[in-house]
């Protein structure tokens, strides 16, 4: 059954059903150099699915957000332990940007994450990739760190990380 989230303009944000994955796929060809085994989309999917999120416009997908969840040291309390939530990929095909639907994609992973208990987001992205860190500040997101030589090419990253309140 589809589980539909919410509407921006024409877009319709629901949740991922295993046969939304090729869409996917061909999005994540098309808009980004960081690619992922077939299987890498299903077990997410399969463990995640409140957090893989797709975006459709007339019957044509245009966008999608998949994340992860881990244990790991807080990126804001000292010596904390938490569950946190990972942004794996998100993107919107070139023509359907700057409509509001990668801002709704993420709000809706944060609250699929927290569904799941975690109490932070993190994600890596590109330092050269001003639309996004722009729209993740936007958001909330505070840059935490640099990671030099991330990506096989050699780019550095921004670790973007945002703490959950209660009242969110
Ligand atoms: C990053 C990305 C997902 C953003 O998607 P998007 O759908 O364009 O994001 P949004 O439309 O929500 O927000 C982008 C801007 O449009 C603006 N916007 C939102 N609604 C709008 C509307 N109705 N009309 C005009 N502009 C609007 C937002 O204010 C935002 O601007 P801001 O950052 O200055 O606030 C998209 O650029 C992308 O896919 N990039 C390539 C892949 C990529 O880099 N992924 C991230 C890797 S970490």
């Amino acid at each position: 059954m589809q589980v539909i989230l919410r509407q921006v303009g024409d877009a319709i944000i629901r949740r991922c059903e295993p046969s939304d994955l090729i869409s996917v796929m061909e999005i994540n060809m098309k808009t980004l150099p960081e690619h992922y085994s077939d299987y890498f989309y299903e077990s997410l999917l399969s463990d995640i699915p409140e957090a893989f999120i797709v975006a459709e416009m007339h019957g044509k997908h245009v966008g999608y957000i998949m994340c992860k969840t881990e244990f790991g040291f807080s990126n804001f309390k000292k010596l904390g332990f938490v569950k946190k939530g990972h942004v794996v990929s998100v993107a919107v095909l070139d023509e359907y940007r700057n409509k509001g639907i990668g801002k709704a994609l993420i709000e809706e992973s944060n609250l699929g994450v927290k569904l799941r208990q975690c109490v932070e987001m993190y994600l890596e992205v590109r330092c050269s990739n001003n639309d996004a860190v722009k729209l993740y500040e936007n958001l909330g997101y505070i840059v935490k760190q640099r990671l030099r030589s991330y990506y096989r090419d050699g780019e550095d990253a921004y670790l973007m990380v945002i703490e959950f309140s209660n009242q969110d």
